[in-house]
């Protein structure tokens, strides 16, 4: 680990089974030494709680802590993470458990953080068992507080689902057809929450005894059952699991999007990623292998979009079980010749040099808006297209700014968003009373707002907002929407630009009547021949820009690059495609992600970068040659 530069270890997080042997037996000795041996070799631990997978002892008396799916399959024991969220026997076996970690390795020199339990909702995101039932009425109850709420809320008058006691009510069990929109939703909420009780229950016990020792978990980037922007506010240090294709081309581009997310959910403090494979994953159907320099490279990616630690799954590459085909610093063979190994290594060398770069921040004028609720209603079936996903949107703007090195966080649509510049909403389905008027004071105050379709359509409870598509904005636009016209798979919808040229849309069309909002491209041909597609309002002193289909690649890199002329949101440098740049501090990052060398202008000089290279450079250096 020292030849490797390693200085911090995630330890122990499946480690039940051995520190607790039965329900009173404990086995420390082993942990003992290796903390002791990490510690002797100036190795610092993130010590796991260990709760993430039940010893077989506990399931074996408690049978009943087994999580159930939608179709009433129960989950055995055998893998991992088999456990019901709302089951008391779990909770009061991990409370236990946690305990007897904070009284053993509370003081322990070595412990640096807590790494509890494990990416939370991984394998078994929601449980449908009857414990589980029980405790999604008590949280209902909480809600809503009178069935009469809960049946508006659900609109239960349709499909005859109408409620009269509590002990009617189910989680959306397998059904015929579509179960109630509105239970999907509060059974999301539900579930996102549970796990945050989990999380909470061993974060209060820790937080007790070792009231200065950070505590977090680790997210899995853009993880649709559990709401991040919640879990967030109850984590010291924000972490992060990111296991990239190496096979897929947008896998850089996918990588810088969940780095700014975990800056972002932090509120801008330094992150840590948390796990990264050396090489390749045990877990697709063909595990390709990094190319040479791709571990390096997506770990500068991390460190110039705001971690402070750069960490991996897993150590030593185990002989026996269900990832012993995952790499790992230490492989099978010989380690010497490993290419994994070398550049886990060569990194090592490398971070020990850029201590000044940790603590710095990561400026945006860029915000893209991302709301769990929202992302949930909108995936629910029965909607006008099953082609709108959440994250796919994103990343087609998102992709524009990442191609254009223009820098990006992601917020929520209630937050303070007047220290942005832009401010992009990729279907934002789902909008409060209070986003949308957060909405409209940001652009009144000056701020650009662009918007995607099929945004502002229903509100908390998914009732749609009545008054013309989409009513809580539709004067913040400048328009209403009539009707929608999805496109099918494969289908796409041209364009006309203001300037003439021809583009194409896919996913979506629609006829939008202006009442105020100028008409910046039109549809061209078919039946919305020469109807708004992108249009623009004023408002107060700032402007909302709608578009009514989604523009291919090419379409939205002048669309994105039009209103970030507007709004004066600037590139951080102008540089050869493939070449991200990235500024942290003082700091300017440059990547090369492409398969061919790149040379960068920076003002009189430049920088060259071989393929998937790196570079970092003073940022004032590069800001006084390029003056
Ligand atoms: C997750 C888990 C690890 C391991 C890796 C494999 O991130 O946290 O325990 O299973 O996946 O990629």
């Amino acid at each position: 680990m020292r030849e490797a530069g390693v200085n911090m270890v995630n330890l122990a997080v499946f480690g039940w089974s051995r520190i607790q042997p039965g329900e009173d037996t404990w086995d420390f000795a082993w942990l003992d030494r290796v903390m002791g041996l990490l510690h002797e070799g100036g190795v610092r631990v993130n010590l796991g709680t260990a709760t993430a997978s039940p010893p077989p002892w506990l399931s074996h008396a408690h049978p009943e802590l087994l999580p159930v799916t939608a179709d009433g399959v129960k989950l055995w024991p055998g893998g991992r993470q088999h456990y019901c969220p709302s089951s008391r026997a779990y909770r009061e076996a991990a409370r236990r458990l946690v305990e007897a970690m904070a009284e053993r390795y509370g003081g322990h020199p070595a412990l640096a953080m807590w790494h509890v339990n494990n990416e939370y909702g991984c394998h078994v995101a929601a449980c449908y068992c009857d414990v589980s039932a029980q405790a999604f009425r008590e949280w209902l109850e909480r809600r809503y507080g009178s069935m009469d709420r809960l049946n508006r809320a659900w609109g239960t008058d349709f499909w005859s689902q109408r409620y009269s006691s509590w002990e009617e009510i189910l989680p959306p069990r397998r059904t015929p057809t579509w179960p109630n929109p509105t239970q999907q939703l509060d059974f999301a909420r539900f579930s996102s929450d549970t796990l945050l009780e989990c999380y909470q229950l061993e974060r209060n016990v820790l937080k007790q005894r070792t009231p200065d020792i950070p505590i977090g978990t680790n997210f899995m980037s853009f993880f649709r059952p559990v709401d991040y922007w919640k879990w967030a506010e109850h984590q010291d240090i924000v972490s992060n699991d990111s296991y990239p294709d190496p096979a897929d081309p947008a896998s850089g581009m996918r990588a810088a999007m969940a780095d700014d997310l975990m800056r972002s959910l932090g509120r801008g403090r330094p992150w840590i990623l948390m796990e990264q494979t050396t090489s390749r994953v045990n877990w697709r159907e063909a595990n390709v292998a990094k190319e040479p320099g791709q571990a390096r490279l997506w770990s500068y990616q991390a460190l110039a979009r705001g971690a402070d630690g750069i960490m991996y799954f897993q150590w030593r590459q185990s002989q026996a079980g269900a990832e012993k085909f995952h790499s790992a610093f230490v492989p099978h063979g010989p380690t010497e010749s490993s290419p994994a190994w070398l550049e886990a290594k060569q990194l090592g060398g490398e971070l020990r040099e850029l201590d000044r770069v940790a603590g710095t921040r990561v400026e945006a004028g860029v915000a893209v808006l991302l709301d769990w609720d929202s992302w949930w209603a909108l995936e629910q079936p029965s909607k006008p297209s099953g082609r709108v996903k959440q994250v796919e949107q994103l990343e087609s703007y998102y992709a524009s700014l990442f191609q254009a090195n223009v820098t990006a966080d992601f917020a929520r649509p209630v937050d303070d968003l007047s220290k942005y510049r832009l401010v992009l909403a990729p279907n934002l389905y789902l909008v409060s009373r209070d986003a949308a008027a957060n909405l409209r004071q940001y652009v009144e105050g000056g701020g650009h707002l662009l918007l995607s379709y099929f945004s502002g359509i229903v509100d908390p409870d998914d009732h749609v907002w009545l008054g013309g598509y989409p009513a809580p904005l539709a004067e913040l636009l400048g328009l209403t929407v009539v009707d929608w016209y999805p496109l099918a798979a494969g289908a796409t919808v041209a364009l006309r630009l203001a300037d003439g040229t021809l583009g194409l849309g896919d996913v979506w069309s629609e006829l939008i009547r202006p009442s105020k909002a100028e008409v910046l491209a039109t549809f061209a041909g078919g039946r919305l021949d020469g109807e708004p597609a992108f249009t623009r309002n004023r408002f107060g002193r700032g402007s909302a820009t709608y578009l009514g289909t989604r523009p291919e690649p090419l379409v939205m890199s002048v669309v994105l690059r039009d209103v970030c002329a507007m709004a004066g949101v600037t590139p951080v440098l102008d540089a050869p495609p493939g070449v991200e740049a990235v500024r942290r501090g003082e700091m300017l990052f440059l990547l090369n992600h492409g398969e061919a060398p790149a040379e960068v202008r920076i003002g009189e000089q430049a920088a060259r970068l071989g393929p998937r290279e790196v570079a970092v450079v003073d940022w004032e250096m590069a800001e006084e040659t390029s003056r």
